[in-house]
C-alpha cells in the first residue's frame, strides 16, 4: 500500500512533494502556514486578498486608512463609481508581504501566491495587473490564479521579464473552464506549469452554481485528463476539494493527479490565520452545520458555517476603505443594504439578509467558510480537559497526509 510520499511532483526543473496547501483568503493562509509547507518540502500558499490591509496589520502600514481618506467623498452614497484604489500602494503592499515571506523561505518547497480574479477592485484589469506584476518583482516562485476564468490574466504579465520562468497556474472546475483558457491564451505559446482541478466540496467560493452537488471531483478529472490527451498536452494537474486523508490523496495520485491541494485541515493548525474562537466553531461544526450559499456579493456560492456571525448584519458597505469587490462602482451587498435600509425606520437597526458585506467581514473572520468535510475536523485532533480541543500544527497536518495509510489519521500529542 502506498502514501503520498511515494511520488513526487515535477514542475519544470523542480521537484516537491505533492502536497500543496491552497490559499485561503482573507490571510487564513498566513506566511507561517504556507511556508510550513515550504520547509517540508511541498507547496504553500499566500493569500492576495484584501492585501494592503493584510501588510498594514504585518509591518505596521497605513495603506487602509490612506485609501479611506482619498476616497471620503464616496461616504454618503451608495454610488461607489469614483472610489479608486491607489496602485502604487497596491504595488507596495504586495511586494512588502511577499518579500518578506520569501526572504523567511526555508527548504526545498514552493512559495505560490493565490490570486483572485473576481477581486475587481473597480479597475479590474489594472489592479489585477499591478498584484501579478508586484508578486513576481517580489521573487514568488508561482501564481495561482482563481476564482474567475482569467482569461487575459495571462496577457497583463506577458512582458514581465519572469512571465516565462515563474510557475503560473490556473484553478478549474470543469475541462471546458481549462479549454477556454487554453485557446485565449494559445498566441502567447505559454501553457499554464499546473492546473489545479477543484471540485465541489472546496471551502470558500465555488466554481459551480447551487446544483453543485450533481458534481464530482473524480468525474471532472477524468474530463479534464481527457481533455488533455485529445489536445496532445501535458500539464499536471493537481486534484483539490474534499481530500481529507493521505489515502484519499494516493486514490488521486494513482489515477492522473500529479499532486493534491488541500485546505480544510489546515483552517484550525496553530499556524492558520483564523482567531481561536473560529478554529473552534471548526472543530465542534456537524455536518448538518455547514451550508452552500448565496450570501457572497460574488455571484458565486460559497461554503461556510451556519452560524457565521457576518449573516444577517446591516452595516454600512464600507467600500472607502475596502471596496475589493466593486465592479464599475457596485456590489451587490450595496444594492441589498439598500433595499433593507428602506424597510427600517432606524438606519442602525438595519438587518441585510440575503448578502454578507464580505470585505469587511472577511478582514474580520466573522465569515466562516469551510470545506464540506469541516464536521470531520474533531476526527484529527484531541479534546483537552476544558472541552476545547487542542489545535495541531501544520507540520503535524503536512505529515499526516504524507506518511499515512489506510485512511488512517495520526492524533497529535
Ligand atoms: C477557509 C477557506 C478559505 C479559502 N479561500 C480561498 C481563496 O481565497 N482562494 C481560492 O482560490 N481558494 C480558496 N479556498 C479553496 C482552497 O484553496 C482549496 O482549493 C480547497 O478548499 C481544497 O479542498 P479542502 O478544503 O477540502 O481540502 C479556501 C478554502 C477554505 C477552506
Amino acid at each position: 500500500m502506498k502514501c503520498v510520499d511515494d511520488f513526487r511532483l515535477q514542475l519544470g526543473s523542480e521537484e516537491v512533494v505533492p502536497i500543496m496547501i491552497g490559499g485561503m483568503g482573507v490571510d487564513i493562509s498566513t506566511p507561517q502556514l504556507a511556508l510550513e509547507a515550504v520547509r517540508l518540502g511541498g507547496i504553500g500558499h499566500l493569500s492576495d486578498a484584501m492585501m494592503m490591509d493584510t501588510a498594514d496589520r504585518y509591518f505596521g502600514k497605513h495603506f487602509t486608512r490612506d485609501k479611506t481618506r482619498a476616497n471620503m467623498a464616496s461616504m454618503n452614497t451608495m454610488d461607489k463609481s469614483n472610489v479608486r484604489f491607489n496602485l502604487g500602494m497596491l504595488a507596495e503592499a504586495t511586494r512588502m508581504h511577499v518579500s518578506g515571506a520569501m526572504e523567511a523561505k526555508r527548504g526545498h518547497g514552493l512559495l505560490f501566491i493565490n490570486l483572485m480574479e473576481k477581486l475587481t477592485m473597480n479597475a479590474s484589469r489594472e489592479t489585477m495587473q499591478t498584484r501579478m506584476v508586484a508578486a513576481l518583482d517580489a521573487g514568488i516562485d508561482g501564481i495561482t490564479l482563481a476564482a474567475g476564468l482569467n482569461q487575459n490574466s495571462f496577457h497583463l504579465i506577458q512582458d514581465h521579464p519572469r512571465f516565462r520562468d515563474a510557475k503560473l497556474g490556473i484553478v478549474v472546475s470543469s475541462a471546458r473552464a481549462l479549454q477556454i483558457f487554453i485557446r485565449r491564451n494559445a498566441k502567447l505559446q505559454r501553457l499554464p506549469d499546473y492546473v489545479i482541478v477543484e471540485g465541489p466540496l472546496a471551502g470558500g467560493h465555488l466554481g459551480f452554481g447551487m446544483d453543485w452537488a450533481k458534481f464530482d471531483l473524480k468525474t471532472i478529472m477524468d474530463e479534464v485528463q481527457a481533455y488533455l490527451k485529445k489536445e496532445n498536452l501535458d500539464i499536471p494537474l493537481i486534484a483539490a476539494g474534499g481530500i481529507f486523508t493521505g489515502t484519499d490523496a494516493v486514490d488521486f495520485l494513482e489515477n492522473g493527479a500529479s499532486a493534491v491541494q488541500v485546505a480544510t485541515r489546515f483552517t484550525i493548525s496553530r499556524e492558520s490565520g483564523l482567531p481561536e474562537a473560529a478554529k473552534q466553531a471548526y472543530l465542534s461544526a456537524m455536518e448538518e452545520d455547514i451550508e452552500v450559499n448565496m450570501q457572497s456579493p460574488t455571484g458565486y456560492p460559497m461554503r461556510m458555517l451556519k452560524n457565521t456571525p457576518a449573516i444577517g448584519q446591516g452595516i454600512r458597505p464600507n467600500c472607502e476603505a475596502y471596496g475589493y469587490l466593486l465592479e464599475n462602482g457596485k456590489c451587490e451587498y450595496i444594492d441589498a443594504y439598500e433595499q433593507a435600509v428602506k424597510l427600517v425606520a432606524d438606519r442602525d437597526k438595519t438587518a441585510v439578509n440575503d448578502r454578507i458585506c464580505l470585505c469587511t467581514h472577511m478582514r474580520n473572520y466573522d465569515v466562516w467558510t469551510c470545506g464540506h468535510n469541516t464536521y470531520r475536523l474533531k476526527d484529527t485532533t484531541r479534546r483537552l480537559e476544558d472541552g476545547s480541543y487542542l489545535l495541531p500544527s501544520a507540520e503535524h497536518i503536512f505529515k499526516d497526509y504524507q506518511f499515512s495509510k489506510d485512511q488512517k489519521i495520526l492524533l497529535p500529542e
